[in-house]
């Protein structure tokens, strides 16, 4: 087994054996196997003892099949062009026998193909069966493999593993139990695709490679962190298997937690396996487990209604969804409140959220520091009130870290505006996008297992999440659907946060704002501006967001939804809609609020706080003019009755 230290000089070609997919000729193949050994072969990381033998249910020649996938490269390779000589060079080392998994003749003749196909490669002493199929084949396919003499082959074997692990804490035991009889457990690689990311990895690099933020890495210096990984999509064509899973199954079990334990666990001894392997699972050990009375407090589970998608065309509810069942009470949105019982993190809360159909696709780790209010005495920081810098790891599709801070704004006076530093990959890195995949074959090749999940890993996360799904089993929800697709997610979410007196960082990016007609146009200093100054808000149906006569100056944008005007004396004033904003003229006029403004639908709203504002307004005087040209127009003669619209 090799070992892995913090080398900086170049990879080299990963050690020579031969991969066995089983299930070849299903999507994993095509989709991500494939293109991920095209872009190793491109960049020489595969050496020339390397050979692929697939085997799948499709009834194929071995020319058949590299036929097959030499039209599919096309389609799902992930570099700009196709480098041909590359993909001859991995073509031609693929092989393909048909055969069915209960057909123990099958594996027979695929150690003979193996066998044969590693000799001539000069692979032979190294093999990697890759498990590309469904869980129900695993306890079948591990007994005619052990039948055939490839759990005795000599030299190194792996065997691969893909998600879905189980589907709980016992189905997941079972089928440790059924590869543990067959296999040692450092044979054995559980994948997680996000441990191949690359921004997934840097978290490890970031913490153990940066020491100025080492000795702030605890709950005395770390209010709390949020791990989000949001999808705009919703389930697609996979609403059979979906609706088997929810969203804490699919995400929060495995990639979520495998986050939380690259941002949360002690720093390793080494970067030997074992060292990182143990820092993970006793990090996930020291979760304190949620009581059944208490998930309703601590979890919020969503599922999703008709909507919009992102394009702003119709998005369909999750119970319409092909294949989904149309009384469905699986969860396709899932916030949870865990907290660590250990020396470093006791009291701090980590709150994983995810879910589909949402409006945005980021996948981002904040951390929140605490303000350190006695450094801020007697500066007046931007927002009022002393806030704590942010750590923000964005995973995808935004790759980097960025620090929000406080900094001085230019001029003679000594005033502070909220801005950030941001580190940007592709700044860096000249690095091709890959599948992720990549380094997952190339740390198998060499036997390096620090990126796969260990048995008691495994376990452990999903002892984590069993009391969830097992209280949210025994109890329907009542109220789905209960986000419509393209929002922010059930209001519920934000209640989880504004109990413990916090919210969520909807980290925005500049698409996302534009997506706002008011922004569609502004200029990127403004959007730089805006991005860290905006806080999220969700107002329920019937939520009553400013009330006419008081005295309060933020401002709001609407993201989704619809909200009324009414006057002080009752009368219904007009509607506001999507891209439109309100509560501007408190501000530009320094008047009291002019109308209430209520909620009809739930709603998504970005706020502004009053000095923020005011700030934007100073600064820029062209949208300045374009907030005045709207508010006048609002309270002057063409006003509410003829543009819909109070003047709040
Ligand atoms: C998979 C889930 O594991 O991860 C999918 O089964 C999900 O439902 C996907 O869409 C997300 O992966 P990524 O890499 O796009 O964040």
């Amino acid at each position: 087994m090799s070992s892995r230290s913090a080398a900086t000089s170049a990879a080299k070609p990963a050690a020579p054996g031969v991969l066995v997919i089983l299930g070849a000729s299903g999507d994993l193949t095509k989709r991500l196997l494939m293109p991920a050994l095209l872009n190793l072969a491109c960049d020489r990381l595969l050496p020339e003892g390397f050979a692929v033998v697939g085997m799948g249910r499709d009834e194929l020649s071995t020319e058949e099949f590299r036929a097959r996938l030499r039209t599919d490269i096309a389609k799902f390779g992930t570099r700009p062009s196709l480098d041909q000589e590359r993909w001859g060079w991995l073509e031609s080392r693929i092989h393909y026998l048909a055969g069915d998994f209960d057909d123990a003749g099958a594996f027979t003749r695929l150690r003979t193909l193996v066998d044969a196909v590693g000799a001539e490669v000069g692979a032979a002493g190294n093999t990697l069966l890759y498990l590309a199929i469904s869980p129900d084949f695993f306890a079948l396919v591990n007994r005619q493999l052990d039948a055939a003499g490839f759990t005795r082959l000599p030299g190194e074997k792996r065997i691969i593993v893909e998600k879905p692990f189980g589907r709980d804490l016992d189905s997941a035991r079972a089928l440790n139990k059924a590869l543990l009889a067959h296999w040692p457990e450092e044979e054995i690689y559980r994948i997680d695709h996000y441990l191949g990311k690359e921004t997934v990895q840097n978290l490890l690099a970031f913490r153990l490679a940066n020491g100025m933020f080492a000795p702030l890495w605890n709950a005395m210096h770390i209010d709390h962190i949020q791990i989000s990984a949001t999808e705009t999509v919703g389930v697609e064509t996979r609403g059979g298997y979906y609706d088997r899973t929810g969203v804490v199954r699919d995400m929060i079990q495995n990639h979520l937690i495998q986050m939380m334990a690259y941002v949360c666990m002690e720093p390793p001894a080494s970067l030997d396996p074992a060292d990182v392997r143990d820092a993970k699972s006793r990090l996930l050990s020291s979760v304190r487990m949620i009581a059944a009375e208490d998930v309703a407090d601590a979890c919020v589970r969503g599922q999703y209604g008709a909507g919009k998608k992102a394009d702003g065309s119709p998005a369909l509810a999750y119970r319409d969804e092909p294949a989904v069942d149309p009384q469905s009470n699986t969860e396709t949105f899932a916030a949870l409140r865990l907290h660590l019982d250990n020396d470093r993190f006791q009291g701090m809360p980590v709150y994983l959220r995810s879910g589909k159909s949402l409006w945005k696709r980021g996948t981002e780790i904040v951390v929140q520091f605490r303000p350190d209010t006695a450094a801020t005495t007697g500066v007046d920081p931007a927002g009022g009130a002393a806030e704590g810098n942010l750590l923000v790891f964005h995973i995808q599709p935004f790759q980097g870290v960025e620090i929000r801070m406080q900094a001085k704004r230019p001029g003679p006076l000594f005033t502070l505006q909220r801005a950030g530093m941001r580190f940007d990959y592709a700044d860096a890195f000249d690095a091709a996008r890959g599948t992720g995949y990549e380094v997952l074959l190339y740390s198998a090749l060499n036997g390096d297992p620090t990126l796969f999940s260990r048995t008691d890993f495994v376990e452990t996360a999903w002892e984590i999440v069993q009391p969830v799904l097992d209280a949210w089993a025994a109890t329907p929800a009542d109220d789905y659907p209960n986000y419509a697709a393209g929002t922010w997610g059930p209001r519920a979410a934000s209640d989880l946060l504004g109990r413990d007196g916090r919210h969520w960082h909807e980290i925005l990016n500049r698409d996302v704002l534009a997506r706002t007609a008011f922004f569609a146009e502004a200029p990127p200093l403004v959007l730089n501006n805006l991005l860290p100054a905006f806080r999220p808000m969700a107002a329920a149906a019937g939520e009553t967001i400013v009330e006419a006569g008081a005295y309060d100056h933020e401002m709001y944008f609407v993201c989704r939804g619809e909200l009324e005007a009414i006057s002080g004396d009752g009368s219904r004033l007009g509607a506001l809609r999507e891209g439109e904003f309100f509560g501007e003229m408190a501000v530009l006029f320094d008047q009291p609020r002019a109308a209430t403004v209520r909620a009809i639908t739930p709603c998504d709203l970005l706020v502004l706080d009053g000095d923020e504002f005011r700030r934007i307004v100073n600064d820029f005087p062209a949208v300045a003019a374009e907030f005045r040209r709207i508010a006048e127009g609002r309270r002057g003669g063409d006003g509410p009755a003829e543009t819909g619209v109070a003047d709040p």
